[in-house]
């Protein structure tokens, strides 16, 4: 069945991006094959970013996903959909700057309770933050916000982390 639903979403390509129904984990499995094609052989860097991020907006409706990428030891905001947000992170600082000090996905289940987080946006109450990591080297972050309380769990954070792997830089 996965098979053959990945068969068919590589092969119609991705003018139109068929959003799923069903379990989270049903919504990554279709999602995910349509990424792959998205990017499948186009190699800017941008392009791919934004597509992702409005794959993943468009299949789960979330409040801001994006990408902040490391320029002179800062993150600096990339590709992303979503309300206004703010361009630069300090290492350490906030959700994305601390997941790219530890190296690892943060889920915050409120962010009114993570020290020092920082509030794009004030309709903003949960988040999940992946690291992009090539060579044992942090490049950016998956930064993804929610207006729910405690909607992310491990298994965004094992998708989520499947779709920045594709990644090629
Ligand atoms: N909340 C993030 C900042 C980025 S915005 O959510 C888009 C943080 O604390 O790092």
């Amino acid at each position: 069945m996965l098979f053959t639903s990945s068969f068919f979403y590589l092969y119609n390509m991705a003018e139109d991006l068929q959003i799923a129904r069903g379990t989270k984990e049903e919504m990554y499995e279709i999602l995910i094959p349509q990424i792959k094609a998205l990017i499948y052989g186009e190699p800017d860097l941008v392009a791919n970013l934004a597509n992702i991020a409005a794959a993943l907006k468009e299949q789960f409706g979330w409040l801001w996903v994006g990408f902040y990428l490391i320029k002179n030891e800062e993150l600096v905001l990339g590709p992303f959909q979503g309300p206004v947000a703010c361009t630069r992170i300090k290492k350490g600082r906030g959700v994305c700057g601390s997941s790219w000090q530890q190296a690892q996905s943060l889920i915050v289940p409120d962010v009114a309770k993570f020290p020092g987080h920082i509030a794009c946006s004030s309709l903003s109450v949960s988040e999940i933050v992946v690291p992009i990591i090539r060579n044992n080297e942090v490049l950016g972050v998956l930064d993804v916000d929610s207006e729910k309380e405690n909607l992310f769990d491990k298994t965004d954070q094992k998708y989520l982390e499947a779709i920045v792997q594709e990644i090629v830089f």
